[in-house]
């Protein structure tokens, strides 16, 4: 017989488990209550976002909107793009076979564009009219081709069916059904749409907004790095860009790292300035020119970066280009004076605070939005991907989304990557929160079993942690069974205990028995 074949989680993503989850929940917990007392309120954004969104505001060049992203069409579309597909693709028709498929395709699409604007997942505007006119001229000329040819036995009058071909490849590939939405790989930009639907600048600012959840990306999966993986960021948006709001921000997810004892934790800063002549855009075009000029002894990915965004370079890690990037030209030198006057009064912020950081003038970030303040922390225990968060200032972004001007920092931490420092660093001694019951309800008999449920009932109501087995077992067993659950006490409730009144709480480390009254019972337990 054939076995079925069993399923497994997708690549790159995984279940969390107890008693691990125990942990994730505790990491939670802190930073509700860390960043309560920093006076930040939880928004839990969309986990799916028009695909716009990302694009403008991490950037369509970014390798996260470019390559990483879960994109996908809303609607039954799948017929529609294939025959578009089919039509925006095909030249150079050269027999009689192929004109006669094309040209059933030609209608198909047209059958279909028809359909889609009557049910109004088309717009019914001029550009769909154009499109159709087109495929149709398109048709009325192929037609009239295969009448043309199958009675001459060859295809005529190549050129202009080359123009009609072409004409009808343009007019499909401009039909674009549907709205294209994207699991979210960040939720800065979602908190930023937000703000703005919201109208939130009315609040008082700035808002202090934090979100727990899953990302989506697809990178290649190792150690650290998944496909759905769960960040812990904030955002403040609004009011003033004083240094104090960025100091402060830093300090939190300093102070949450703190509490959770995660261990070697480092922090890297720097200022990236503004897009100003004055500023970034004169270092980059600086940097571009000196770029061009080591470019033979660069990788691929780095000689095209000089082209997408010369700032990326900056981030290699491979071995034989260190030493070229630590003789470019660097940032800090090319700052205006106020992005330099705001930087060096973050660093005084920090100090006040007496938040230990380190300056990297190479960290500028894989996503588009940022601009002066820019951090990373890594933590211990995690190999290459050790970032365990990062984060920046984004003046300028809320704009970009089409909201008013308005100031933003933020920073997200890879939950997945605290969760295995933590591990990693403190193992077994990690106090999970997942507990064993404390009582195991252990009943034999009809009557026994009533008085079982409700005992159950009136200890779990008393915030005590009992297993009522949903099955008649032998005391013998069952106390087995509660031994391996590791439960501290097995309450023994026979039909002679019952019309007894007189319950038996066994101590199952020394097999200790006390006998009990039911009032008495609960109280006992309760004070334990
Ligand atoms: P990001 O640097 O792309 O920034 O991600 C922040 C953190 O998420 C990383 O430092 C890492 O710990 C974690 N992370 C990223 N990708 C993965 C992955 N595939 N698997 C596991 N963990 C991952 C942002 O996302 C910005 N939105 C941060 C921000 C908020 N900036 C301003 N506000």
């Amino acid at each position: 017989m054939a076995s079925k074949s069993k399923f497994q989680a997708i690549r790159g993503t995984r279940d969390l488990l107890p008693p691990e989850t125990a942990l994730w929940n505790h990491v939670e917990e802190t930073a509700h209550s860390v960043f309560a007392t920093f006076g930040f309120g939880e928004i839990r954004p969309p986990i799916f976002e028009p695909t716009e969104l990302f694009a403008r505001a991490v950037g369509g060049e970014t390798d996260i909107v470019s390559k990483e992203m879960y994109t996908f069409v809303v609607g039954d579309f799948d017929r529609l793009i294939a025959w578009r597909e089919f039509v925006s693709n095909t030249n150079k028709i050269r027999d009689l076979d192929e004109l006669d498929i094309y040209e059933r395709s030609l209608s198909y699409l047209h059958r279909f564009v028809q359909e889609f604007v009557k049910n109004g997942h088309l717009p019914d505007d001029d550009q769909i009219r154009t499109t159709l006119a087109a495929v149709q001229k398109t048709m009325s000329f192929v037609g009239a081709a295969l009448i043309e040819g199958r009675r001459s036995n060859g295809l005529v009058n190549l050129d202009e069916l080359d123009r009609e071909v072409e004409n009808a490849a343009i007019a499909a590939g401009s039909i674009r059904p549907g709205e294209q939405i994207s699991l979210r790989p960040e939720a800065t930009a979602s908190v930023c749409r937000a703000y703005i639907e919201h109208n939130m600048q009315q609040l008082p600012q700035p808002q202090k907004l934090y979100y727990i959840g899953p990302m989506f990306r697809r990178e290649r999966p190792q150690k650290g790095r998944y496909r759905q993986f769960y960040q812990i960021g904030a955002e403040v948006l609004g009011g003033v860009d004083a240094p104090a709001i960025d100091a402060e921000v830093i300090e939190m997810v300093m102070t949450f790292f703190d509490r959770l004892k995660l261990p070697g934790v480092h922090l890297e800063i720097n200022s990236i300035g503004h897009a100003a002549d004055n500023c970034r855009r004169g270092y980059v075009a600086l940097l571009k020119s000196e770029l061009e000029k080591v470019k033979d002894k660069l990788g691929a990915d780095s000689q095209r970066r000089i082209e997408t965004n010369p700032l990326r370079v900056l981030d290699s890690k491979l071995e034989h280009e260190q030493s070229i990037i630590e003789k470019l030209p660097r940032i800090a030198d090319y700052l205006c004076d106020d992005c330099k006057t705001h930087y060096a009064a973050v660093k005084r912020e920090l100090e006040l605070r007496g938040v230990f950081y380190k300056e990297n003038w190479r960290l500028v970030r894989g996503l588009d939005y940022y601009m002066r303040t820019t951090f990373e922390i890594t933590a211990q225990g995690l190999g290459s991907q050790n970032a365990v968060c990062g984060g920046g200032r984004y003046d300028g972004l809320l704009e970009l989304l089409g909201g008013p001007p308005t100031k933003g920092i933020g920073f997200a931490i890879g939950e997945d990557r605290l969760i295995l420092s933590l591990q990693e660093s403190q193992g077994a001694s990690l106090a999970t929160g997942h507990r064993p019951p404390f009582v195991y309800v252990a009943w034999m008999g009809a009557n026994a079993y009533a008085t079982a449920v409700r005992a159950a009932k009136d200890l779990r109501a008393a915030g005590i942690r009992a297993e009522l087995p949903p099955t008649e077992s032998k005391f013998g067993k069952a106390l087995e069974r509660a031994s391996k659950l590791g439960a501290q006490y097995a309450l023994i409730l026979g039909d002679n205990e019952v019309a007894e009144g007189t319950w038996t709480l066994k101590t199952l480390a020394d097999g200790t028995q006390q006998k009990f009254t039911e009032p008495h019972l609960l109280d006992f337990l309760k004070k334990m």
